[in-house]
């Protein structure tokens, strides 16, 4: 537990979970994540703008104890989810004249989750501010970043803004801030594919609204802050809204090396057609690299065996993942092999529909890929590389 100071009187005061490697029991966060929570103290008043993981917190509290913190006059929820408030109900318990103030919906959530008493609530609306004394809460809804509930504080005196999930990254460091592109780009891309790309149509308006407020400092609830904001909001503008790329991601399983070797010649001739190529072995890949790749794909291939009736249970979980998650790509299609029967192109093709890709003609064979196949195989990748060049 340790206290950072950003401002005068605006602290991090979270945790830092170096050793968290899954979230929700889904997400893979190689380099653990963090939970921040910041103390704002104006001449007045002061505020605790969100909690963390109860896991963690004893961090929080002792930091609360460090700052010598014996009064919140309020606490800022910014979203419900529990990995920054299920200790909530301790803080309240410590602080029991602290008010939580936030919006309508995370209210009712945070009813629901915890059973908090309604009276503990003050309830913003959209631009209304909070004045701390010499530091002004402004709270921006921001719903459906990534939940219903999610929203923004903004300190102009400061020109800083807490976006909750928003332009986060899973990224346990000691670094308060990250200016390196090369340090930043990966755990906030994965970030951005695991939990945000389902709702890329929503992140535009809300780049739009924190560059028109010209902020200095970018404060998310996961990962390190930014004093350099252009760098984080352009890459959100390129996954978010930037044209997919000329790329290929194949996500593939094979039992015996049937479909692995079509695999192997699809990816050869694509290369060859000038694509990209990035392939993954669902049995042994991490899903957050997969999603990363998926981010700018063009085409999404599903290679898959045939198991008793259907596709590969593995096949299954990374075409649930990919439709999950919407990534934009333009084309999709399924490659693989069967043995005695099966309806897996229609059950892998029916998962991804609402993606509304133009789906190519597969290619799946019975055994062995045998000339014809590879043929058809060598076809594909053309068919693909020129779509990729007539939509550019
Ligand atoms: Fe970091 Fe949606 O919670």
């Amino acid at each position: 537990m340790v206290v950072r100071k950003i401002k005068d009187g605006i602290s991090w005061v979270g945790a830092i979970d170096w050793d968290r490697r899954l979230f929700d029991s889904l997400v893979p966060t190689p380099k653990g994540t963090s939970y921040n929570a910041y103390l704002i103290r104006g001449s007045e008043k002061t505020a605790l703008l969100d909690t963390v993981d109860e896991t963690m917190e004893m961090d929080l509290i002792t930091n609360l104890m460090t700052e010598n913190v014996d009064k919140l006059d309020y606490i800022v929820i910014h979203h419900t989810e529990q990995d920054h408030t299920s200790c909530l109900p301790l803080v309240l318990d410590l602080y029991p004249t602290a008010v939580i103030v936030t919006n309508a919906k995370c209210k009712e959530l945070l009813i629901e989750f915890f059973g908090i008493d309604e009276g503990r609530f003050t309830v913003i609306e959209d631009g209304e501010t909070l004045d701390l004394g010499g530091k002004t809460l402004q709270f921006i809804l921001a719903p459906w970043v990534h939940w219903p509930d999610t929203m923004f504080t903004y300190i102009p005196e400061d020109k800083i803004i807490f976006t909750t999930d928003f332009l986060g990254s899973h990224l346990a460091t000691s670094d308060l801030f990250i200016n390196d592109p090369e340090r930043l780009y990966e755990s906030a891309k994965r970030y951005y594919a695991e939990i945000m790309m389902p709702f890329a149509g929503s992140i535009p308006t809300y780049l739009d609204k924190i560059e028109s407020l010209n902020v200095d400092i970018i404060a998310p609830s996961h990962g390190p802050l930014y004093d350099n904001p252009d760098l984080i909001l352009g890459y959100y503008r390129q996954w978010a809204a930037g044209a997919p790329k000329n790329t290929a991601v194949i996500a593939y399983v094979s039992m015996h090396g049937s479909t692995k070797k079509m695999v192997d010649i699809l990816s050869n001739a694509l290369v060859g057609e000038g694509v990209h190529v990035e392939r993954f072995n669902l049995a042994e890949s991490d899903t957050g690299l997969l999603a990363m790749a998926l981010v700018e794909a063009k085409t999404i291939i599903i290679a898959t065996p045939t198991v008793l009736f259907g596709a590969h249970p593995l096949a299954v979980y990374a075409a649930y993942l990919t439709a999950a998650i919407k990534p934009k790509a333009k084309y999709a299609t399924v490659i693989g092999s069967f043995g005695w029967g099966g309806k897996t192109v229609k059950q892998i093709s029916d998962m991804i529909a609402p993606l509304k890709c133009e789906m190519i003609e597969p290619v799946y064979v019975k055994g062995q890929a045998v000339e014809k196949d590879i043929t058809a195989l060598k076809q594909l990748a053309k068919t693909i590389a020129t779509k990729h060049a007539e939509s550019n």
